[in-house]
């Protein structure tokens, strides 16, 4: 403590300069906020300024397109979306022109990313979160997500862990748009494998070489419908343990989304519209309860997980289904007594 009345942190702080003027909240139609360096733009998309822009700007109309034909409607009427692995931000500055800053969720596990888009876009609602979920968003709690070039990187368990957390988070009716590696993927590291052969890789085609070593093998896995993950590590908090690159069949990712309440609405190819496939998922009406969906995360092979969610569902019909029927029998009661007074 200070001599005086105070703590010399509390004469820290109120010693620190003022603002001459409160931060304003982003508002990208009026002024375009400021772009990190080009290194950080490249490092996480491989693509900086305009071509970055474009591709967030297809994703994000796409998405949106997708939106309104399948599932919650237009982002501009929704009221929480969020940018599932924002990086620096790019797809959320491209929301921006459609959606107010309170309604946009910037999530990464990247605490330097979230302080840049805190910083860049001031009054947009940025969460670090950890690798693995949950999350502190809410149950039913959001209308849409959007997540390019992330599930594509995560690992099995992250992949299936976060599509969890999206049928706890996302509410019914809600929808996904996320990207995946498909098949194509293979092509391309066999490509970077010949050129290192051939001697001319460059540093990316080197990288890339390395990943799936044995390619028949996992050529051979995604044909069997399971995610093929190759943990090269993102740099940083992106450790191999979680992050690389994953080929994802659309056999798997029927399952795991499914098992977590969502359906495939559609389904573009890689190299259609991205060098990723874009899947558009829509929640189901109904929530599933978390154990069943749990349960049936686990359980890999179809047919088993329609036999557990429906062990789940007799089990929960025969354990609260007596309660619930106890429970109408007193509101009536209730309601009864009610009429008779009035
Ligand atoms: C390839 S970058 C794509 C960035 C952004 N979606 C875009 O297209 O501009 C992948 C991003 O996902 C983030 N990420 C990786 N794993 C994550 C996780 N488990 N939870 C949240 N974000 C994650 C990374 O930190 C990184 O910002």
């Amino acid at each position: 403590m200070s001599q005086g009345k105070f703590s010399e942190q509390v004469l820290a702080f109120a010693h620190a300069p003022s603002l001459d003027e409160l931060p304003e909240v982003v508002d990208v139609k009026r002024s375009v906020p400021v772009n990190p360096p080009e290194q950080t733009q490249m490092k996480f998309v491989g693509l900086s300024y305009e071509a970055a822009y474009a591709e967030a700007e297809s994703f994000v109309a796409v998405a949106d397109q997708f939106a309104a034909k399948h599932g919650p409607g237009s982002f501009a009427d929704l009221s929480h979306i969020v940018d599932f692995g924002s990086g620096w931000g790019r797809i959320t500055r491209t929301l921006l022109l459609r959606v107010a800053p309170t309604k946009l969720h910037a999530v990464d596990v990247d605490s330097e990313m979230t302080a840049l888009v805190n910083t860049t876009l001031p009054g947009v609602n940025a969460l670090t979160v950890a690798p693995q979920p949950p999350t502190v968003l809410g149950h039913a709690s959001i209308d849409a997500g959007l997540a390019f070039s992330v599930f594509s990187h995560l690992s099995g368990p992250a992949h299936e862990a976060w599509a969890e957390e999206f049928g706890r988070i996302v509410a019914p009716g809600g929808a996904v748009a996320i990207t995946v590696l498909d098949t194509s993927f293979f092509a391309k590291v066999a490509g970077a494998q010949a050129a290192v052969r051939a001697g001319n890789a460059d540093a990316f085609a080197s990288a890339l070489s390395t990943t799936f070593a044995d390619l028949d093998a996992a050529q051979s896995g995604y044909a069997a419908g399971e995610i093929q993950y190759a943990g090269s590590g993102g740099g940083e908090i992106r450790t191999g343990d979680y992050y690389g690159w994953a080929v994802a069949p659309p056999a798997y990712i029927e399952r795991v989304w499914g098992a977590a309440g969502f359906r495939i609405v559609e389904w573009v190819p890689a190299e259609t519209l991205f060098p990723q496939a874009l899947v558009f998922l829509v929640r189901g009406d109904q929530a599933t309860p978390m154990s069943a969906r749990s349960l049936t995360q686990r359980a890999r092979p179809a047919g088993s997980i329609q036999t557990t969610a429906r062990r789940v569902a007799g089990k929960v019909r025969r354990e609260i289904g007596p309660r619930l029927g106890g429970l109408r029998r007193r509101l009536r009661d209730v309601l009864d007594e009610r009429a008779k007074k009035r």
